[in-house]
């Protein structure tokens, strides 16, 4: 089985669940604020792997020019059946976004990466990088640890989600390697997971 196809068809299950789990994005505040300190006012910014929106909605609100991209559609859908939220979202796969070079300024990443397998994240990386202006932002998040495989349960449900686990150091080699200069770092604890967020400048 595909790790990503098997994924997104777990989100196509859950999505109603996630939304209505994950809609407190308080936790997210300070990486928002040292984001959105780093861009221009207005600027524009691609919420990479949106799910329902959440972030997009924050991120318009901040008075940015913001749109959420996202494999699955039932996933954009959820946001809005479930919570009401109306921020510009679109189908769309952030390996190969339907977008041209430096569309953006900022790329917000949320948990995104995490379901790629190792080796499909350099090109990924790659990807957002070419949608980024140079000076651009990227924000992302990943869960630390070790290998990669599949997790059995999601949001109650007997639903496979794969995820790669990273390093530190081989996540700061990858963004380096994408031609992205790290602006800021940090792990995170919340309960058994640990979060890798990263900030980092598209050189240029
Ligand atoms: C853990 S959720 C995070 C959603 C949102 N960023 C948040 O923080 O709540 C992961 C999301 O990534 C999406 N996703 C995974 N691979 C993707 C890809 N290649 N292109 C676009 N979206 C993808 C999934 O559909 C899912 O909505």
């Amino acid at each position: 089985v595909n790790e990503l196809t098997q994924t997104i068809a777990t989100y196509a299950q859950i999505a109603g669940a996630y939304a209505r789990a994950r809609q407190d994005r308080a936790p997210l505040k300070p990486h928002f604020e040292r984001f959105a300190a780093l861009l221009e006012p207005g600027g524009r910014v691609l919420d990479a792997g949106s799910g329902p929106g959440f972030d997009t909605a924050v991120l318009q609100s901040a008075g940015f020019r913001a749109l959420g991209l996202d494999l699955s559609w039932q996933m954009l859908r959820a946001g809005r059946d479930e919570l009401g939220l109306c921020a510009p979202l679109v189908q769309g796969d952030l390996r190969a976004l339907p977008f041209g070079a430096g569309s953006f300024d900022g790329v917000w990443a949320c948990a995104a990466l995490l379901h790629l397998p190792r080796t499909a994240v350099a090109p990924a990386l790659g990807e957002l990088r070419r949608v980024l202006a140079g000076g651009g932002v990227l924000y992302l998040s990943v869960q630390q640890g070790e290998g990669e495989g599949w997790q059995p349960r999601a949001y109650g449900q007997a639903r496979p989600r794969f995820f790669t686990y990273w390093q530190p150091a081989a996540l700061d080699a990858a963004l380096a390697a994408a031609g992205l200069r790290p602006n800021y770092a940090s792990a995170e604890a919340a309960g058994p997971t640990v979060w890798l967020n990263r900030l980092a400048r598209a050189a240029g």
